[in-house]
């Protein structure tokens, strides 16, 4: 098991590269099972996450082909089982898309219950509800999730809450049912764009994606092609707090800046200074920063996932900021950790208060999550002396090459194995 060391107390100067989005890429390859044809995906990040659902795709029949370390050729025509039920499967997340993808292909889908990062109750009632109203059956057994329809019919389909995986996982069911799909109250993230935008690109006929009503008139094939994945939005956004909080100076190259405008309006109120130009936002630090408060949201609000990496650079404001996370009912385990350090945090419910501090001092953490780790990463940064930071398979899992690029911005940070 590796750990990350971090000799901190370093300001980080110079430009760093985003890479392909994590949340797009790992809808987009489950996608790829609706398509008759070779497709290529260009700009796919090169993280664990990736790795297990090409070989989840592999496993079921279909030819891969890494082209270069981000772009995959994929081959789903051979794919042959409806199944995906190995351990990695229920250890991460996204593999719910798996769902959604077999069952606009087979009209059948058995899929190992999602795992992924534990913020309390994750349920999944409203990828069900969704595919129950297009036609199928669903039943639940020793955790997996059996799926069948004789035929899959378009229908108006209204979530209850607004969510990510659930919006997606009805496209990816719809896009070859019969007649029109409408999903109402729909997540308007970048990712979900993204996803709308290749299935479309491969034939799909979805208008609407980005706004909260998606209508989805139904296709008898998809045919192949290629495609690049958008930016990574929170990989972004955890590189323009890294400079935030290190008292840096960082250029955060090829993204798409509008879809940062949640956290680059935050920044602004704290005092950072922001320079934004087509594809970069250069991010500079240039006085102690400033309590504020923030509500995370659906986008566009502030993002859940830069929730722990916002409260971490919030440690350097003076005076008392506030976060309330609206989405998770439990994604502050992460505290206990920062407290070792010397944060001074108080949790009551999904609030969090959280007094600026002089210094934090490194210490020996346990990463407990994807973003609670990069939170991690950023306070070893920040913090005096020494920080090892264990369970680094979570930050694998969405970041790629972390510490590479963090030691080409000025970071002492190494990995143990
Ligand atoms: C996705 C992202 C995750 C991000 C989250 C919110 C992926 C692979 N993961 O997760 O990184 O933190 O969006 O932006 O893209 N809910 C239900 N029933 C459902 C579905 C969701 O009650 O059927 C609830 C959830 O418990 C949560 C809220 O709705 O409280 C939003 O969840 P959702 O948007 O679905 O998040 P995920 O798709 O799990």
């Amino acid at each position: 098991m590796s750990k990350l060391c971090i000799q901190g107390d370093t300001r980080l100067v110079g430009d760093v590269k985003i890479s392909g989005a994590k949340n797009a890429a790992v809808a987009i390859l489950p996608a790829t099972i609706l398509v008759e044809g070779i497709t290529i995906i260009e700009n796919l990040p090169n993280i664990n996450d990736v790795a297990i659902l090409n070989e989840a795709i592999i496993s079921m029949g279909a030819v891969t082909k890494f082209l270069d370390l981000h772009t995959l050729e994929i081959d789903a025509t051979t794919i042959y089982k409806y199944s995906a039920t190995e351990p990695c499967i229920s250890k991460m997340r996204a593999s719910y898309y798996l769902l959604g993808a077999l069952l606009g292909r087979f009209k059948k889908a058995e899929v190992a219950m999602p795992g992924g990062c534990d913020f309390g109750g994750r349920p999944i009632d409203q990828h069900i509800k969704g595919f129950r109203a297009l036609g199928a059956n669903i039943e639940i057994e020793d955790n997996i999730i059996k799926i069948n329809a004789d035929r899959l019919i378009g229908t108006r389909i209204y979530l209850d809450m607004v969510s990510v995986g659930a919006t997606i996982n009805i496209m990816l069911a719809a896009v070859l049912a019969e007649g029109t799909t409408t999903i109402e109250n729909a997540a308007k993230e970048p990712h979900i764009v993204d996803v709308a935008n290749f299935l479309n690109k491969m034939g799909a006929k979805i208008i609407g994606a980005g706004t909260d009503v998606i209508r989805i008139k139904g296709v008898s094939k998809l045919h192949g092609g290629h495609y690049n994945i958008v930016p990574d939005q929170i990989e972004a956004g955890t590189f323009m707090l890294i400079a935030a909080a290190t008292k840096g100076d960082i250029c955060v190259r090829n993204i798409i800046p509008e879809h940062m405008d949640s956290l680059t309006s935050k920044l602004r109120e704290i005092g950072v200074t922001l320079i934004e130009g087509d594809d970069y936002i250069r991010v500079i630090w240039k006085q102690k920063l400033t309590a504020t408060q923030i509500i995370t949201l659906p986008y566009p609000g502030f993002p859940t996932d830069l929730q722990p990496q916002m409260l971490v650079s919030l440690l350097q404001a003076q005076g008392v900021s506030t976060i309330v996370e609206s989405i998770f009912d439990n994604r502050f385990q992460y505290v206990d950790e920062l407290r070792k350090m010397g944060a001074n945090i108080t949790i009551d419910g999904t609030k969090a208060s959280i007094e600026g501090v002089d210094t934090l001092y490194g210490a020996n953490l346990v990463a407990t999550d994807l973003r609670a780790g990069a939170a991690m990463i950023i306070a070893g940064l920040v913090a005096k002396g020494t920080t090892t930071i264990d369970n680094v398979r979570y930050i694998d899992r969405g970041y790629e090459d972390i510490e590479k690029k963090l030691t080409a911005l000025g970071a002492q940070i190494f990995r143990i194995d």
